[in-house]
Parts: C-alpha cells; sequence; structure tokens
C-alpha cells in the first residue's frame, strides 16, 4: 500500500522520483522521502510527513541532488506518519538506504537482536529494522567481493531471516550508481529506458519515461545500473523474466482538464466499458468470446459451480456476477469475500471454476484466495485490470477489463468494466447451455448500447450535483436495491462512505422491516435504486414506508416512470435496459451522487484519508 520509485542513470533524479511518487499517491500518503547518491561522502536523504508537496516544498529550500536514488510515498502500518517513521530508512552506518512496500512480521525480535548489538534505531518501523540487517550482513560480507556483490549477498541474507511480504529498493553508497530490488507478496517492476533504468511499485510511475516494463515475481531479486540490469531468484540462480511493452500512454495516467481522478474515470465509462466488450462479442453465435479463460468449450460446459472472491467494489461486482451468471447460465455461483475465503475450508470439486477479481490485480487477500484455491489444484481466473500484475501473472487464465489505469482511490469505471465483463461470461455460458439464439441477441443488443446510455447519464452530472447539496449536513444515508441492485446499494454505499466519511450502508430494500427502518429520520435519507423492473412495485412499496416516517428519499429509476415523482423527494432517470444490466447504468448516478457530496463538503475525493488505492498488506 506504499509507493516506491527507483532511478538509475544519467540525468537528475530528484524530479524523475517525485513525478513517479505523484502517480503512486494513491497508494499512500502519509509522508514521502527520496535518497540519492551523488559521489559525496553521504547519502543525501530528505523525507517529511503528510503529503507528497511538503517534500517538494522541503526540497527547494533543501535540494538534493544525484543520478541514483530510491523514493517513497507511505501508507503507514508500524508507527504514525512522521518524518522519522518516512521512509527511505539507512542503516546503522547510514551508508545505505532502502524503501519498502509491504509488512516484516518477525521485525520485533529482529530488532530487540540489534539492539542487543549496539544498534540505535531513528523510528518505530518495521522497514527500518530490515534497513539495518541488510546493513549488517554488508558489513559480514567485507572483503568478499566488490561492494555491488557485497549488497546482493546483504540483501539476499537479510531477507532469508524475515517472513511477511516486501518489495523493496536498496542502495548503499559504496555502490553508485547501483539500485537493488526484491519482492515477495508487494508488486514490483523494472521499466527499461534508454541509458538508465527504473524500479517501481506500478508502471505508472514511469510509463512517461518507458513503456518497456519487466514486472517482477515474488523471490525475484533484480539489480540495476544505468545501462544494465539482471534478474535471479532471491535463493540464488536465474529467474525467468519477460519484457512487456505497456498498452496505455502517459496521458491515461494524466489528470488532463478534470478536477480530480474519480470525475475523470466516472466520464471514461462510456469507453471503458466498450473496451471490456470490443472484439469480444460473437453475432454469429449471439454469444461472447473470451479466449483468455484458457478453457474448452466441454471444459465449460462440465463446469457446474462458480465461486466469484473480491475485496470491497470487486466483491459488490462479483456480487452482480453470481445474479448474471445464475440467470443467464443456471449455474450455481456463489461470492467470496476474499479475506474469508482464504482461510475457509470451503469443499470444491474439479469442476468448481474459482475466479479472482481484482482492478489493481495485487490486493494481498484477493491473491491470497487465488493461491489457496490453486493449492488444493483448481482452475483460478482472473479478472484484472493492471495489466502483468500478480494476481493476472498467477491465474490459469482470465480476462483483462482494458479499463486503462484506475487512479482515484475510489473504484467507479473498474466496477462497470468488471460487471461488463461478467456479463460476457454470463452469455458465454448461458449460450452453451439454454439460452437461444434470440435470447442471446437481445442480450448483445443491450451490451452495444451501453456506452450511449451512460452517456446520457452522464449528462445528469449537474442535476445530481444539486441533489447531493441539500444533504451535506446528514449523518447518514441508506442505499437501497433489489436482486441484481441490491449489490448496487452496497456499492453505491461504500462510494459514500469512503470519500466523504459519513455513515452510509447498503441493504436489500425488503430488509428495511427487519431493522433498518429505525435509522430512518427526517435527517437521514433513503437511496433506493428501483428501476423499471419484476420488483418496481416492491420497491415503491418500501419508499412509501420511508415517505410515512417523514424519510427524504432519492430514487433512480428508469425514464418514463413518472409515478416516482409522486413519492420520492428527488428522482433520478436512467434509460431503460435489461434487468441483468441494470446495475451498470443504477451505479452512474450513485458514483456522481458521491463524488459531488464529497467535493462539496471539501474532502480529497482522490485520496480519502486512511485509504489506499491497491491493498498490498493485511
Ligand atoms: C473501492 O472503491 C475501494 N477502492 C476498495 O474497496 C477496492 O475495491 C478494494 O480494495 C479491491 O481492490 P482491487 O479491485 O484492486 O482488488
Amino acid at each position: 500500500m506504499c509507493g516506491i520509485v527507483g532511478y538509475v542513470g544519467t540525468r537528475e533524479a530528484t524530479p524523475i522520483l517525485l513525478e513517479g511518487l505523484k502517480k503512486l499517491e494513491d497508494r499512500g500518503y502519509d509522508s514521502a522521502g527520496i535518497a540519492l547518491i551523488n559521489g559525496g561522502d553521504a547519502i543525501e536523504l530528505r523525507k517529511k510527513s503528510g503529503r507528497l508537496d511538503n517534500l517538494r516544498r522541503h526540497l527547494v529550500n533543501d535540494p538534493a541532488r544525484g543520478a541514483c536514488g530510491i523514493s517513497h510515498t507511505r501508507w503507514a502500518t508500524h508507527g504514525p506518519p512522521t518524518d522519522e517513521n518516512a521512509h527511505p530508512h539507512t542503516d546503522q552506518s547510514g551508508l545505505l538506504a532502502r524503501v519498502h512496500n509491504g509488512v516484516i512480521e518477525n521485525y520485533q525480535p529482529l530488532r530487540d537482536g540489534m539492539l542487543a548489538r549496539g544498534h540505535t534505531f531513528k523510528s518505530q518501523t518495521d522497514t527500518e529494522v530490515l534497513a539495518h540487517l541488510i546493513g549488517e550482513c554488508y558489513e559480514a560480507e567485507a572483503g568478499a567481493g566488490t561492494p555491488e556483490t557485497r549488497l546482493i549477498a546483504a540483501v539476499r541474507k537479510a531477507l532469508g531471516q524475515i517472513t511477511g511480504a516486501y518489495g523493496i529498493a536498496v542502495m548503499h553508497l559504496d555502490a553508485p550508481g547501483f539500485l537493488v530490488g526484491a519482492r515477495l507478496g508487494s508488486p514490483l517492476v523494472v521499466g527499461l529506458g534508454k541509458n538508465e533504468n527504473f524500479l517501481a511499485s506500478d508502471v505508472t510511475a514511469i510509463i512517461s519515461h518507458t513503456s518497456r516494463a519487466i514486472y517482477l515475481n515474488d523471490h525475484d531479486l533484480v539489480y540495476l545500473t544505468a545501462s544494465d540490469f539482471n534478474i535471479e531468484n532471491i535463493e540464488g540462480g536465474t529467474a525467468a523474466y519477460e519484457v512487456s511493452q505497456v498498452e496505455f500512454t502517459a496521458e491515461a495516467a494524466e489528470l488532463g482538464d478534470y478536477p480530480h481522478f474519480m470525475l475523470k474515470e466516472i466520464f471514461e465509462q462510456p469507453v471503458s466499458i466498450e473496451n471490456a466488450f470490443r472484439g469480444r462479442l460473437s453475432d454469429e453465435e449471439a454469444s461472447a468470446k473470451l479466449g483468455g479463460l484458457n478453457l474448452s468449450p466441454s471444459e465449460l460446459r462440465d463446469i457446474d459451480r462458480i465461486v466469484l472472491c473480491g475485496c470491497g467494489t470487486a466483491f459488490h461486482a462479483a456480487m452482480v456476477g453470481e445474479y448474471l451468471i445464475e440467470t443467464l447460465a443456471r449455474i450455481p455461483t456463489e461470492v467470496e469475500i476474499s479475506s474469508e475465503f482464504r482461510y475457509r475450508n470451503l469443499p470444491l470439486d474439479k469442476n468448481t471454476l474459482v475466479f479472482t477479481i481484482s482492478q489493481s490485480g495485487e490486493t494481498i487477500d484477493t491473491l491470497a484466495a487465488l493461491r489457496e484455491a490453486r493449492r488444493k489444484g483448481h482452475r483460478v481466473l482472473g479478472l484484472v485490470n493492471s495489466v502483468g500484475s500478480t494476481i493476472a501473472r498467477e491465474s490459469d487464465g482470465g480476462v483483462y477489463l482494458h479499463a486503462g489505469p484506475e487512479i482515484g482511490v475510489a473504484a467507479t469505471k473498474s466496477f462497470t468494466s468488471q460487471v461488463t465483463t461478467l456479463a460476457l461470461l454470463a452469455l458465454l455460458l448461458g449460450r452453451m447451455r439454454h439460452l437461444s439464439l434470440a435470447e442471446g441477441r437481445t442480450i448483445l443488443e443491450e451490451i452495444r448500447a451501453l456506452p450511449d446510455k451512460v452517456r446520457q447519464i452522464l449528462t445528469l452530472s449537474d442535476h445530481i450535483k444539486r441533489i447531493a447539496e441539500c444533504y451535506l449536513d446528514c449523518p447518514g444515508m441508506l442505499y437501497l436495491g433489489r436482486q441484481f441492485n441490491y449489490p448496487t446499494a452496497l456499492e453505491g454505499a461504500l462510494k459514500m462512505k469512503e470519500i466523504s466519511y459519513i455513515y452510509a450502508s447498503g441493504h436489500a430494500s425488503a430488509e428495511l422491516k427487519h431493522g433498518i427502518i429505525a435509522l430512518v429520520s427526517e435527517t437521514c435519507p433513503s437511496v433506493f435504486i428501483a428501476p423499471k423492473d419484476t420488483l418496481l412495485e416492491k420497491n415503491i412499496s418500501n419508499i412509501e414506508e420511508v415517505k410515512a416516517r417523514k424519510g427524504p428519499v432519492i430514487a433512480i429509476t428508469t425514464e418514463g416512470c413518472t409515478e416516482m415523482e409522486r413519492i420520492a423527494d428527488h428522482v433520478i432517470y436512467i434509460p431503460p435496459t435489461l434487468e441483468c444490466l441494470s446495475p451498470l447504468l443504477a451505479v452512474i448516478p450513485l458514483q456522481l451522487l458521491s463524488y459531488h457530496f464529497a467535493v462539496a463538503k471539501g474532502c480529497d475525493v482522490d485520496k480519502p484519508r486512511n485509504l489506499a488505492k491497491s491493498v498490498t498488506v493485511e
């Protein structure tokens, strides 16, 4: 959940490192720091608590020069966000610096041992312990080779003593122009430039400098100079790797004319939804084409149970997927929160197919769920946005979302891309079983119509902004929906709570009478997702119950359903579509409602407090 950027080349490293950290601020923004080597007799170390701009301002008055450096933006795990706890951390000698993404679980006994050996620590972090351990191992290698080989050996020895997850970058004053990186459980990518090379925890940090990337695997150790690199296994020996061409441009990771990435990504959804189904629709078969599943038609027909795993928004998309697959393909499907799946011993037989759903492809609990299922011999497929991410690479196959980089911490386009992909999967499986040609064609037609229908909803942004501004003092909100839109209610509530910090909860509408209605009051608005479907009348009854208790109601409903204006305080109309695809439209007003509400409250929409874009620590 932290951001790492390393550079070794011929240019001044500081602006490159700061630009990279800026692109990774969604991964953690408690503090930031850089360390450079410039041929002097000390490491140039600058680090500040708070946002990256604090460090940037500090560097104006106290610049750091050098063409080799490492940097870090932090999401605090051990120790509060202070200058001392900010990365990079140095070893006892002050000649070695390192940055870390992950958690060292056995840092306390290691720290105690080094204290007994006379080490003194400046911070409360687990990271500093590993810096000291690597430094101690480096000193123990004295006389055994060049500084570079000693540093590689020291990193190996130190990492062999720790338990936990790490993505690290290390450098030593004795070895100017030389960086060492290693990963276990936390992402790390190498960027290959011309007379310069990069290390980063995500390719978006370096895409403006190179589109050639190597996504490291767990247990990889890499070392870089300006003109060369090598990748080995942490236990020794060579490691396989491949150089990938990054599929998106630097502009895709830029804010453009938008005030926030979240709004940009909400407005990108007509395109990102289209990207999710482009080239994957078969008119001839009235079905979908998902070659990345790596399963033959007969293998797909043998599937008699599906498990969908995810966290947060990905879990909500999985819930929609459950309704989609059971409705269109009649295959028993269940959804699991990844962190639950990995610890429960779910009985799975050989014809059960497990899907792991993740925008980042690095969520540690979803990765652990994947590994747990594979450990038991099950095929696991990934529905992932980040190409080359760990989940994508460790899956037996899968489907990329092609949504482009999602920078805003609040997931938006990744949700609609995940649901679109799950709709394609359900269509494919359904057309292999009992869905008719005509039914398949109807679904294809509606999928193709989605981008324009989303565009139409996006024109309501100002209308939704005005609605949001009516409730800025509310203590919380209730979100209610049925069937396909019960997950939509959960997703709408998550958006609201995570960026505006008010209480918001999602429920199946009929649950109102089972306790939820106790929360209804004049100050607590209820947001109903009530499209014109088979359960509209039931939702209207629920709305009446809320109104009878003076609860304000915001209703999302289908165009033409004007009776809603009789009972709801605010109505947001969405175009008609198939019931099974309605979450893709109903969620857009909820995204906009939470966005405008949070902005009006002065919240930091793209970097909400306590959160990070990719949860790579448990
Ligand atoms: C959703 O807005 C949050 N950012 C969070 O719940 C997120 O969906 C979750 O952490 C899963 O992330 P992933 O899709 O990258 O695995």
